[in-house]
């Protein structure tokens, strides 16, 4: 039984808590295993969860019962507010991409991949073999396990040209999942009060960071082959900017991927003006129609600090990501990471590491591609048929999401409220722009759960937008 079923069990019980007199006795286990068809263990975890809720009450050898109402009494934290003052930075709600999906709806607004492209059964061994360890009880280097940082930087000396010299586990630093990697360069080598450059449109996550670590951002306009390299060097001139944050493969939202022309040009541009590049290579696992190849795998002079997260394509319960950067940065972001958190639990690293370094990775990840292939043309199929009003500028070779623009004038936020009413999640695109949006957007994964219902999901998008839903 699953903890699906303990909540499911747990919700029908509320409702009978609801209507029951303070002091009723609960019915017996046994009776409610009956009453659900599912095992004890199963109906004790329901009955725990009303129990932290404060809706039932064990007495041991007695039985479980329901508990008096509390009268809820409006506490007044308005103290807090002077002791508060003003936040420093404000910072947005969480994302919409976040929200849970509400039973039955469609959801094409998450980020994350369903169970069924993740290496599960792989994990679950892992995990097992991880758990009779002594990574259990042991504390792990404040950069990371040695083997860990090895494999990433052999993963980006795997795309290292001859003549470049490769990247070694020296240089990498094992992150908590690559967010808190973000804000720790934003943090560590912008500084507060300074500039970054960033992809406009780019990782809405990025933009929370770079606000939380108080940086300034400056958008560079983006399209699907990347930025122009002369606006770049026109923006890192006029305002003095030290770093550019981007996505040059399979960008979220855009699905974007930069010509090897655009990356060596970017490179250049950022060489020239004693310039970091902060590629956030978050996609490497997910291409699709094209080869992954980063920028950083062509720099060995430390402009580029490079970001790759397992967090996608290992499991979204596995946060291990790491950091790739040379010389003082390497040290600066090591120290800030330090402060942050210490170090990241062994007991992940070694999962993740055990995960990427079997053959069913290898095998897991040529799987892959097609499996996204088949989802990505089934949207796009999707959405050309039955949303026909919308425009997708770009079909990407890569990545997890397509960005579809809406008729001038649609509100994207309002749009996928409406589209919430109508049983389906879409995420607005306006979280994705550092300044305002240069269109009307909603992005839609086609990672996520049931691909069956993505023909429903865009017909019942269509509805909306064309103001019958
Ligand atoms: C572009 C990009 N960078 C970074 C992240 C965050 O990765 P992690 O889950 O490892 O923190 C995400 C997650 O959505 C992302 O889309």
């Amino acid at each position: 039984m699953t903890e699906d079923s303990a909540s499911r069990i747990a919700a029908d019980l509320r409702d009978w808590v609801a209507t029951a007199a303070p002091g009723t006795r609960v019915p017996s286990s046994r009776a409610l295993v009956d009453r659900w068809g599912a095992s004890a263990a199963t109906v004790q975890r329901a009955i725990r969860l009303l129990a932290t809720e404060g809706l039932v009450e064990a007495r041991p050898g007695v039985g479980t019962f329901v508990r008096a109402v509390r009268t809820a009494r409006p506490q007044d934290y308005g103290w807090q507010t002077t002791a508060l003052r003003s936040p420093g930075v404000r910072l947005p709600e969480p994302s919409w991409s976040m929200r849970p999906t509400p039973e039955g709806a469609i959801g094409l607004h998450a980020g994350y991949p369903d169970r069924e492209l993740l290496p599960e059964r792989a994990l679950r061994a892992a995990l097992g073999r991880a758990a009779r360890s002594d990574a259990v009880l042991s504390r792990a280097p404040v950069a990371g396990l040695p083997e860990l940082r090895a494999w990433f930087a052999a993963e980006l000396a795997s795309a290292t040209p001859a003549g470049v010299s490769p990247p070694t586990g020296g240089d990498v630093l094992v992150l908590p999942g690559s967010q808190s990697g973000l804000s720790s360069i934003f943090r560590a080598l912008v500084g507060a009060g300074r500039p970054v450059l960033v992809e406009s449109p780019t990782y809405w996550g990025a933009i929370l960071a770079a606000a939380q670590a108080g940086v300034q951002v400056v958008p560079v306009a983006s399209g699907p082959a990347g930025p122009d390299p002369d606006d770049l060097r026109r923006a890192i001139t006029e305002t003095g900017a030290r770093a550019f944050y981007a996505q040059p493969v399979f960008a979220n939202p855009t699905g974007a991927h930069w010509s090897a022309e655009t990356r060596a040009d970017v490179l250049d541009v950022v060489r020239a003006h004693g310039a970091f590049l902060i590629e956030d290579d978050w996609a490497r696992d997910f291409g699709i129609d094209a080869e992954p190849v980063p920028v950083a795998a062509h720099d060995d002079a430390g402009h580029v600090v490079y970001v790759r997260s397992l967090t996608k394509s290992v499991s979204p319960a596995i946060r291990i990501a790491a950091v790739v950067a040379r010389g003082p940065a390497r040290e600066r972001l090591l120290r800030d990471g330090g402060a942050a958190s210490m170090y990241v639990s062994g007991l992940l690293q070694a999962a993740a590491l055990d995960v990427v370094t079997q053959p069913a990775w290898t095998r897991h990840l040529r799987h892959l591609g097609p499996q996204l292939r088949a989802r990505r043309d089934l949207l796009v199929s999707a959405v050309r048929e039955h949303v026909p009003d919308a425009h997708l500028e770009h079909v990407p070779a890569g990545g997890l999401n397509l960005w579809l623009r809406l008729p001038d004038g649609v509100e994207p936020r309002a749009f996928a409220r409406a589209c919430e009413a109508a049983g389906v999640l879409v995420a607005p695109g306006t979280e994705w722009f550092p300044a305002e949006p240069a269109g009307p957007y909603v992005r839609l994964n086609y990672s996520g759960p049931d691909p069956g219902a993505f023909a429903e999901g865009a017909r019942r998008i269509g509805a909306v937008l064309a103001g019958t839903g």
